[in-house]
């Protein structure tokens, strides 16, 4: 009877039907991704009551730019009603959010740029026939601090059904990189730079049907090469730059390739490549999953494009207290040498395992007193672990801030600088070559002062595993510092992580990473073009053709190895998308079309906006593919959250 009364008003008020009023906040949060904090019911995202402009809400969500939720409607629903707008809470007038609603497709709301202290916005969509819902609220372009975004008295007006969020609509894993052919291909990098007098190991990286016969013309005293295996070693030669030709055959073909070796002072001449076991194991790493790193490094193909370090990050020592006891025992010897816990039983001979592969290896540790998961640290013992680094074998140390902050002396900036001072001065005097990365997540704006204090990279921020969501965001902010990068010195934005990896927060055990395939080639895209240092940090044993098809193309790779050594600058940024275009060696540039929107949509690049005149022949590098030459600009599709790489000009 009641429902009869109602539809008799609505009919009379000619209002829309509707059976049922389903809260936007009774739908299943989970899938509701956002850039800062967690979605809260009829609360703002710090958990405060809602207010837009004064005007109190009882009831909405609170999220925070920038935020996705896809609805699927279940049913017919008549209209989505709310307000929205930036929550009084934010308090800031660098606040600022863009709400859409989008249907099937189509944007059928656009609340415009609204700031802090600006009244709601009404919305008020109907939505008769439509299938499925996008709520947006986006970071309006200036970034997203502070963008606490209200959807408030957010309400779906069903005539039947019920609505139910849904995760993003699952994307074909398409394998763009084309299959290496058969006969010989040496990859780069082109130059290598190494300390006279050291050990000298590198792995030619080189693609086609093994056997492959190898040469090299040359080569300088003192190094040697192993023809069936495509290792070059022996002893760095007198400082000064060898030029050398590789040469790589097998019956389908041969292949040569210009090799720079520069004997100097400088390390990494590119950025350096590998795999770190940080984001799949965690404190579940052993001597046993290191080697099989090693040893997958060159059976899955990582190695014929250039990947060589094999590193392992904290929780090899003992630790004080731990939930294995393998990993519990006396931090350091009567001697004060650093102790490995049981599950590193010998470290010369897991190097040795690495090296004899052609490959090298890393390792970690901390100025701390403690390591950042409470393992031994290097705090008052920083000569001796160098020392003990060196003669296991390291080729790559790893230097993380942890718990030096509470033993840090000095003021400001120098502060910061001394203990990565005193390691890149104790590396110097090492005899073998140790590339040092600075792990202290951008403080003091390290990229000023890494080169200065003997690193060859350093991160630029936290652990990019805790905002796997902000990729395209992470990558904004590590290019603003491009100017500092180049040879022998590399914004490091984190690891790679895609194919299976943990959760950061829960160091669980890996499982498919949460980034959909456009994301992931995005994210491979956008460390080539910064040339930032390129390690994989995912479970080498679960290694899929779909995650290899991402890390192993070698035209994509090239653009990260450029000798040049430059950070893509960015052009065009708008809300959804941005270009990036990075010049290299040989006179021709990368260029990058990306969409962080959840659409697909076109993108022109002008070449007058690029600073480039006269007609380009273009290069799509995912899928090696020649596209013809193209007079004044080019205009692509370029898929939701994804991207599209081109190299524009005179080379291949
Ligand atoms: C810090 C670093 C990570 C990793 C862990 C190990 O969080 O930033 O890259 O090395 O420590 O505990």
């Amino acid at each position: 009877m009641k429902a009869l009364l109602r539809l008799l008003a609505c009919l009379g008020a000619g209002l829309p039907l509707a059976a049922a009023t389903i809260p936007l906040s009774s739908l299943d949060l989970a899938h509701l991704r956002q850039g800062w904090g967690t979605p809260q019911i009829d609360r703002t995202v710090t958990g405060k009551p809602m207010s837009i402009a004064g005007h109190p809400y009882a009831a909405g969500i609170g999220t925070h730019a920038r935020s996705v939720l896809w609805v699927d409607l279940g049913g017919t629903c008549d209209r989505f009603q709310a307000w929205v707008g930036v929550d009084d809470a934010a308090g800031s007038d660098k606040a600022s959010v863009r709400f859409q609603v989008v249907a099937d497709g189509e944007k059928l709301f656009d609340s415009g740029v609204r700031h802090s202290g600006e009244a709601a916005v009404r919305v008020d969509v109907p939505l008769t026939g439509r299938r499925e819902l996008v709520l947006l609220a986006l970071g309006a372009g200036d970034g997203i601090d502070f963008d606490h975004a209200d959807w408030a008295e957010a309400v779906f007006l069903m005539a039947s059904g019920h609505p139910v969020s849904i995760p993003v609509p699952d994307e074909e894993p398409v394998m763009l990189t084309p299959p290496p052919g058969p006969a010989p291909r040496i990859n780069g990098p082109t130059v290598h730079g190494c300390r006279p007098g050291h050990p000298f190991l590198y792995r030619i990286p080189t693609t086609g049907e093994r056997p492959i016969r190898f040469a090299a013309e040359a080569l300088p005293d003192g190094l040697h090469l192993d023809r069936d295996r495509g290792i070059l070693g022996g002893t760095a030669p007198v400082a000064g730059e060898y030029d050398v030709t590789l040469r790589a055959a097998n019956p389908h073909g041969e292949a040569s390739f210009r090799f720079r070796i520069v004997a100097g002072d400088k390390l990494a001449l590119t950025p350096p490549m590998g795999w770190n076991h940080w984001y799949a194991h965690y404190n579940r790493i052993t001597d046993a999953m290191m080697r099989e790193a090693a040893d997958l490094m060159v059976r899955t193909g990582m190695a014929d494009v250039g990947y060589q370090y094999v590193s392992i990050d904290d929780c090899w020592m003992n630790a004080p207290k731990h939930d294995d006891p393998l990993r519990v025992g006396p931090l350091r010897d009567e001697h004060g040498e650093i102790l490995c816990n049981r599950h590193f039983p010998d470290m010369p001979a897991l190097t040795a395992h690495i090296h004899a592969y052609g490959l090298k290896a890393g390792i970690y540790t901390s100025p701390g007193p403690l390591t950042c998961a409470g393992f031994a640290g290097t705090y008052q013992h920083e000569e001796q672990d160098a020392r003990t680094f060196a003669r296991w074998g390291f080729d790559l140390l790893k230097y993380d801030w942890c718990s030096y902050g509470g033993v840090a002396t000095g003021e400001g900036r120098e502060r910061l600088m001394k203990p990565y001072r005193q390691m890149g001065d104790i590396l110097q005097g090492m005899p073998r070559d140790i590339v040092l990365n600075l792990c202290q997540y951008g403080m003091g704006d390290v990229w000023e002062w890494g080169a200065e204090v003997g690193g060859q990279s350093w991160r630029t921020a936290g652990d990019l595993g805790f905002e796997l969501n902000r990729v395209f965001e992470v990558a904004l902010k590590n290019a603003e510092h491009r100017a500092w990068n180049g040879p022998g010195a590399w914004n490091d934005p984190d690891y790679i992580q895609i194919g299976h990896i943990g959760n950061a927060r829960g160091m669980g055990e890996p499982v498919p990473c949460p980034l959909g395939p456009n994301e992931q080639y995005a994210f491979m895209s956008l460390w080539c073009l910064m040339a930032a240092p390129l390690f994989y940090s995912g479970d080498m044993a679960s290694l899929d053709p779909f995650t290899l098809n991402v890390l192993c193309n070698p035209e994509l790779i090239a653009i990260n190895q450029d000798p040049l050594g430059q950070c893509a600058r960015v052009i065009d940024l708008n809300e959804e998308t941005f270009l990036m275009l990075k010049d290299l060696a040989d006179g021709s540039k990368a260029l990058g079309f990306f969409n962080r929107g959840e659409f697909p949509t076109r993108i022109t690049a002008a070449w007058s906006a690029l600073g480039l005149a006269g007609p380009q022949s273009l290069r799509d590098l995912w899928r090696q593919q020649d596209l013809g030459r193209f007079r004044d600009r080019y205009t692509t599709e370029v898929p939701r959250r994804g991207c599209v790489v081109l190299r524009v000009g005179s080379a291949k």
